[in-house]
């Protein structure tokens, strides 16, 4: 019943939309600052991520013709995914509305209004959001991030330390410098076996991860986070020690998530300036799970990809297209409603590659690009998360998940 009604009062606001705006009627106080507290303060503060604050008019009237090219053609805010995929929980695009306003406003000389209310001051989230973390894990060494140049890809395997079995219900990757972490993905591993597990991705901006109560992750003793790590200098010198939090839930869960890394396997070979090069992979699933979260992967020569669903019935839907991949952009796809993923029914991954040298990207158009954890090799994958009760069947899914063969309820 509750759907029915969403679905009427959605309905029923349509009519009721503000009227196309005119210059005369956009302002900051009336509707520009809501647009900036909920669409670009995020990234766009001292200390965040975005190269400069937006949280004032005169933030946006100094640089007034450079925001408006970047929200008309659709670089900023940053999104990848089509208008078909989703409805996602964090969703970065502006509606269209929000769009034309803004648009209309910069065009107006940035009209400040008149304050009806006091203004919604924007709260920058420093520290955990997840509050005070029951474990921490951080990379061993600080690293030197230089004020400019380029600084390679990193990969860091940090210990837990954990001697026994401890169940996850929140997770949060903490930079300490926002303002030069590109982004973070952190996977578990297990000394001895090959079963890896991904946790958790960081990007400019992005919350942290947050179980429903009753719902949680386990991580296993011996557990070892591996970090990829990619920062960009930002003018100054830092030293950064990445770290990753885990808040445990209060009591045994009933649904427990489970985290896979499907993948095309270990047979990519890309073709020198091969400009389309189209690959994919797939899995049935062979017992009922939900999906909460999608989160496709690939590297530089990545062109664009789309997750589909074949339900038992046959019926395909495509809950993530992303009709051209940015490497600088991975998000973490996280649905408004899990995704009810019935026994039988197949997910597969399809995506594209441009190794040519129209792919701004690419480091070497010459090569021909195999598997690989490096970015200059490839990946064409997607990090499946899945939630079901915990005494339920467990779904393996790549070969990697079932080489380590511990058959200990992973
Ligand atoms: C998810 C984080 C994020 C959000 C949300 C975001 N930005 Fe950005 N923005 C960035 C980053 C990071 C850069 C630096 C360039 C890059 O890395 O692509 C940037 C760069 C920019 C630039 C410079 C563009 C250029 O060509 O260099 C403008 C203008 C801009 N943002 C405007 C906005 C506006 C306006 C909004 C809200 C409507 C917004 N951004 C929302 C992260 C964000």
């Amino acid at each position: 019943m509750a759907v029915e009604t969403a679905a009427i009062s959605q309905e029923a606001v349509v009519p009721a939309a503000p009227a196309p705006a005119t210059a005369v009627s956009v302002t900051w106080h009336n509707r520009i600052a809501t647009i900036s507290r909920e669409r670009c303060a995020r990234c766009h503060h001292e200390g965040g991520a975005g190269p400069f604050a937006l949280l004032t008019p005169d933030d946006f009237s100094g640089a007034a013709t450079m925001i408006s090219e970047a929200v008309e053609s659709g670089i900023m805010p940053p999104w990848v995914a089509s208008a078909a995929s989703g409805p996602f929980r964090y969703d970065g695009r502006l509606r269209p509305d929000e769009k034309q306003d803004l648009l209309t406003w910069l065009k107006a000389g940035c009209p400040v209004g008149v304050a009806t209310a006091p203004e919604v001051p924007f709260v920058p989230q420093r520290g955990w959001g997840i509050g005070e973390p029951d474990l921490v894990v951080p990379i061993a060494e600080a690293v030197a991030i230089p004020p400019s140049g380029v600084v390679d890809y990193l990969k860091v395997s940090a210990p837990t330390g954990l001697d026994r079995v401890v169940w996850v219900q929140a997770i949060q990757i903490l930079c300490e410098h926002p303002t030069i972490c590109h982004h973070v993905l952190a996977r578990v591993s297990y000394p001895g076996t090959a079963h890896q597990e991904f946790v958790d991705f960081y990007l400019p901006g992005s919350v942290p991860t947050i179980y429903p109560d009753g719902m949680a992750m386990m991580l296993r003793p011996g557990a070892v986070i591996e970090f990829d790590l990619h920062y960009t200098p930002d003018g100054v010198a830092h030293r950064e020690r990445t770290s990753i939090g885990f808040k445990f839930a209060k009591g045994p869960p009933q649904q427990r998530v489970r985290c896979r890394i499907l993948d095309h396997g270990g047979k990519l070979s890309i073709p020198p300036g091969a400009a389309n090069h189209e690959v994919s992979y797939e899995f049935r699933f062979p017992a009922d799970t939900h999906i909460r979260r999608l989160t496709p992967h690939m590297h530089l020569r990545g062109k664009s990809a789309r997750i589909e669903i074949v339900a038992p019935d046959g019926a395909v839907t495509t809950p993530i297209e992303l009709p051209q991949w940015l490497p600088d952009w991975q998000f973490s796809y996280e649905f408004m409603e899990p995704l009810f993923i019935p026994k039988g029914t197949l997910i597969r991954g399809i995506h594209v590659f441009d190794n040519s040298k129209a792919n701004p990207f690419n480091p070497d158009p010459t090569a021909r690009v195999r598997n690989g954890p490096q970015i200059w090799d490839e990946m064409a994958g997607v990090f499946i998360e899945m939630f079901s009760p915990v005494d339920s069947p467990l779904v393996p899914i790549a070969e990697r998940d079932r080489v380590g063969g511990e058959g200990d309820g992973r």
